[in-house]
């Protein structure tokens, strides 16, 4: 699925393009999912961990845009890749009013309103898709994540205890949370 073209405002008073990655965006956005990596233990990969090839990104973006179940987010700011979203509709008749997603700023775009407006994006999405429940799972200790969605009608409603183990032995949970879409 591909987004519509939008440029929205940051608490600093830059501009932020949305849109829907191309398939030139795929070195950039291996890049991204690398630094982001390091940056950050509340993302599931570690910089060590296997990342796409690039044919494999570039199929990756080439089944996103096509899909109809699948969009993702991709925001740039002066021309730089400063963060990605994805929102993933289940197919199945019994599960298809559900839908999932993940986002990932980098650390230097964090805290100035950008994670908020994705976000608001997604929801807005996802109702679009028909979707009734959107779900994400967080890990534990994620404060300003759990924030944002809280401030945006999100609730927790699981823990997976020990769903995340770190590299020097530390469990923390992930924390499985929701938002009613139909009121
Ligand atoms: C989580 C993330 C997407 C949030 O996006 P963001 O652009 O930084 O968030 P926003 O600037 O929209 O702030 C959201 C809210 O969090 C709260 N917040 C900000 N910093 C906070 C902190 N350090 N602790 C607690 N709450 C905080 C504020 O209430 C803020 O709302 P406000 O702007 O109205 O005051 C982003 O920080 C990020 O990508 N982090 C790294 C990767 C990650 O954790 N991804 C999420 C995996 S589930």
């Amino acid at each position: 699925m591909v987004i519509h073209e939008k440029t929205i405002s940051l608490k600093d008073g830059r501009t932020c393009l949305l849109r829907t990655p191309q398939e030139k965006d795929a070195p950039l956005l291996l890049n991204y999912l690398q630094t982001m990596s390091a940056e950050t233990i509340y993302v599931l990969s570690y910089p060590d961990d296997t990342f796409p090839s690039l044919n494999e990104e570039i199929s990756f973006i080439k089944s996103i845009r096509a899909s109809f179940n699948r969009c993702m987010v991709s925001a740039f700011v002066d021309g730089e890749l400063a963060g990605t979203a994805q929102i993933r509709r289940h197919t199945k008749i019994k599960t298809r009013h559900r839908a999932d997603f993940g986002i990932g700023l980098l650390q230097k775009f964090c805290g100035l309103g950008l994670g908020g407006k994705i976000l608001d994006e997604l929801i807005s999405m996802a109702i679009d898709l028909g979707c009734e429940v959107l779900e994400l799972e967080v890990i534990q200790g994620n404060h300003q994540a759990i924030a944002l969605y809280e401030k945006k009608g999100f609730v927790r409603f699981a823990q997976r205890e020990k769903g995340i183990r770190l590299k020097d032995g530390t469990y923390l949970s992930e924390v499985l949370m929701r938002k009613d879409l139909i009121v």
